[in-house]
This record gives structure tokens, sequence and C-alpha cells, in this order.
């Protein structure tokens, strides 16, 4: 077990760089298994996500090779139907891609059910509709889906309700799949975009990605590619926050400012200053942070995984922020330790009512989730006094090199590796 030990009260200033998005990583880094050529994949974020999904296609025979820092090569030829360890598959949601993958190349997948987790239950309902709307014959057994392609596509599916996994699944499947098939009320997220211009540039066709409506061409076969990954989003909303919380002035780098509207505004909404340019954003701290309500919505809505971040900026704003949670229904379990920092909230179903103290005091605090857990190193930079944050391992799995970055605007954070050093430095 890791922790990171914060001393709180520092503005943060400076630059940040970011990194590729982690979970376009994950969907293109199976979407480039599609073809039986090598892709090459830029802009690659180093995270522990990327590294279990590498062993899981390792596992069904797709080569995965590092070339150097944030270039991945993929090359799907050697794909094979071997089975997937539940004890991997379960670590990572991104593992249910290899359904669509196995389906569209092999026309056969036999993989493990991912199951729920922290966020609440997590069904895959509608990845398993759709590939029975393309044409597949599905059985649940002893924890697996199990699923063969027969004949007799529906050209048309529509998604009970946006879901990016369920988007991503059947873009794959219906990408080798003949005929015509349109998606209805796909997921809008930038992430499919960015999977949608690598398939194109794997010679699919794909148009409408990034609408509801997404109308997809069955291809034969798909070949090789380059193509540099989209800037993460959620990590730079969450710098954005910690600059916000920490009454810093602060310059994010390699970012696309297009896909941060609706947090742009909602922190703008606060007071914070957020100046916008090409491919930078400089977020300018204005205290007191002022309160504002919040509901979390598929693109181009407030995203859920910026929620938790949000939330510590309304524990300390003037006033009281009520924050409705739309898309998972167990998001608000970091509330319950920022209480142990000194945050005033009531949580209600999928409301949280947030009424904001003047400083949030440091205290040993347990990670739940990745985002839970960026949220709580906010509330440590924030606070007053040493926070010692305890999980730290699921906050890699979505944020490179989160210490450096933080260190390198001036925050005081370091990872610690065992009890004995905590009890050391608190
Ligand atoms: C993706 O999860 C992201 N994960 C999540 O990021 C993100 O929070 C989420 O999209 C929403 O933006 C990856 O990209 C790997 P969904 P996904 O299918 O695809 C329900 C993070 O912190 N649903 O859009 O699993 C579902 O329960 C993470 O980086 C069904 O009911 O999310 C949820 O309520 C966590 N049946 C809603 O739809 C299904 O078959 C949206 O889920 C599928 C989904």
């Amino acid at each position: 077990m890791s922790f990171f030990r914060i001393q709180g009260s520092k503005n943060l200033s400076g630059g940040i760089r970011i990194s590729g998005s982690k979970n376009s990583s994950l969907a293109l880094m199976v979407g480039a298994a599609l073809g039986e050529e090598d892709v090459v994949l830029t802009n690659f974020p180093q995270d522990l996500d990327a590294v279990v999904l590498a062993e899981i296609l390792r596992a069904v025979g797709v080569k995965v090779e590092e070339q150097a820092p944030g270039r991945v090569l993929i090359n799907g030829s050697g794909l094979r139907p071997a089975p997937i360890p539940y004890e991997l598959a379960r670590k990572i949601r991104g593992s249910f891609y290899i359904a669509g993958l196995m389906l569209a190349r092999l026309k056969e997948a036999e993989i493990p059910l991912p199951g729920g987790c922290f966020l609440g239950p997590r069904p895959v309902d509608f990845h398993i509709k759709g590939f029975q709307a393309l044409g597949a014959e599905v059985s649940i057994e002893h924890g697996l889906m199990k699923a063969r392609m027969g004949t007799g596509t529906e050209n048309r599916f529509f998604i009970n309700r946006s879901s990016v996994g369920t988007t991503i699944n059947l873009m794959y499947l219906a990408s080798l799949t003949p005929g015509v098939f349109v998606l209805e009320n796909a997921a809008k997220e930038p992430e499919i975009v960015d999977l949608a211009v690598l398939l194109n540039s794997m010679g699919a066709r794909i148009r409408g990605a990034g609408t509801e409506v997404i109308r997809i061409h069955g291809m034969k076969k798909l070949k090789g590619s380059e193509h540099a990954i989209i800037p993460d989003r959620i990590e730079a909303g969450t710098y954005m926050m910690a600059i916000a919380a920490t009454g810093g002035d602060a310059v994010l780098e390699n970012v696309m400012p297009d896909h941060l509207r609706t947090p742009i505004m909602k922190l703008r909404e606060t007071g914070t200053v957020v100046e916008v340019g090409e491919t930078s954003i400089r977020v300018v701290a204005k205290e007191p942070l002022q309160s504002t309500d919040l509901e979390t919505a598929p693109y181009p809505g407030f995203p859920t995984d910026l929620q938790q971040p949000f939330g510590v900026l309304m524990s300390i704003a003037n006033g009281t922020g009520i924050i409705r949670e739309t898309v998972f229904d167990n998001r608000f379990r970091y509330l319950d330790e920022l209480t142990r920092m000194g945050a005033d909230v009531k949580v209600d179903r999928d409301r949280a009512i947030i009424k904001g103290v003047p400083v949030l005091s440091g205290a040993p605090v347990e990670t739940t989730d990745l985002r839970a857990g960026a949220a709580l190193v906010i509330a440590g930079l924030a606070a007053e006094g040493v926070t010692l944050v305890s999980g730290v391992e699921v906050i890699d799995r979505g944020y490179e090199k989160i210490v450096e970055k933080l260190q390198g605007v001036g925050a005081e954070i370091e990872r610690l590796h065992t009890t004995e050093d905590c009890k050391e430095v608190i």
C-alpha cells in the first residue's frame, strides 16, 4: 500500500503538461487490434489501466510494444480465442472491450463479465443487446459471456441511455460486420470521436461520431496507421479544480479547451478566472470561491468523473451548493472522508448538499476509487496541515506522474510506501 503525504495551504503556480487521455488510450488500444497490421499510438499516457489492458491483449495474442515513452505499437495479427483470467478482467472495466474485438475479428468471444465496482452496479446489458442486434447469439454461463456471430443482422440499434462503453464495443463490431449499421442515442464523448478518427485512418467507414447517430459501413479488413491520442480532459479538469481550490495561478498545456466547455463554465461560476488559449488553459483562483449547483450528465454535460473534484471546491466555497449525480449510483463516498476533514455535507440519494466551510483541516483519509482519490488529493492541497491519503495505487490508474506534476507547480506532496514511513511524518 502506498500513501501520499500532503502539506496543504500552498498556492499552485507554474505549468502542468497534460497527458494523453486514459479512457481514449484503452478504447484505441483495442481498436488498433481490429487490424492485422502495425498501428502506432502516440501521446500515450503512462497509467496502470493501460498496463493491465496490455496484459489482457497479450494474453489473447495481440502484440503490444512500448517503442518509446508515449509511443506504443499494437499489432492484432496474432489475435486468438484464448481465455482471459477473471482476476485480470475484473481489474478494469475496459477488459470488456475485448468482447467487441473478438466478435469482430474471430466471430466468437468468451469473456468474463466485469461485475460491479465502487461506483455501484455496472451492468453490460446494453453491450449484449447491441451485439445481438449485430447478429450475435449470446449466453451467460458461469460468469462468462459467450457469444458467436450468427446470421441476420439488424441494421440499427438504439442504446437505452447514452453509454460510452456500449458505443465503443458496437463501433468495433460494426466496423467488421457486413452491411451498414446505424447506432442511435450513441455517446458523444471526445473519446468516441478519437476512436472513430483512428478506425477511419485504418480504413473503417464511420460517420457521425460525436453526434447521437453514428453510421458504420462494415469493411472486410482494416490496415495499419499512426495516431496521436487526444489530451486527457479529466486529468486537465482535475488540475483546474486543484489550482482553483488552492488560490493558485497556473497554466495547463497540451489541452483541448473545447472538450472542457462545461467544466470551464462551472468553474467560472465559482468566481475563478479561466483564460482559454488554443491548446492551453490558464486558471487564476479568486478567493473566496462562490458556491453553485451542479448536475452531472453525459458529454457535453458536466462529466461524472469531475464531480468529486468539484465537490471539494464546494466544500470550501461561500454558501451552499447542491450536486446531483445522474450517471453512477455510488459516487459520493468520498464525501465521508471529506467530512473527516471538516466539510459540512448531507447526502440525500442522488443529491449532495454541501455547505462551504472557511477551511478544511488535514487528516488521514482513504481513497475508494480513482476520481475520489484525486478529489482527496485536492482537499489535502487546500487544507491546513498534513493530509495522508492511503490507497493511492487507485489514483495511479488514471493520473500519470501526479506527484511529480503537482510538485512542479509548488505542491508539497510525496509518496510513501509503508505505514512505518507514515508514522514518522504525520
Ligand atoms: C466510461 O465508463 C468511463 N470508463 C468512465 O470513466 C466514465 O465515468 C463513464 O464512461 C461515463 O462517462 C472508461 O472509458 C474506461 P457508460 P462506461 O457505459 O463506459 C449504465 C473513470 O473514472 N449502463 O457510459 O462503463 C451505467 O451503469 C471512469 O475514468 C447500463 O446500465 O460508462 C451508467 O449508469 C469511471 N448498462 C451509465 O449507463 C450497460 O450495458 C453510463 O455508463 C452499460 C452502461
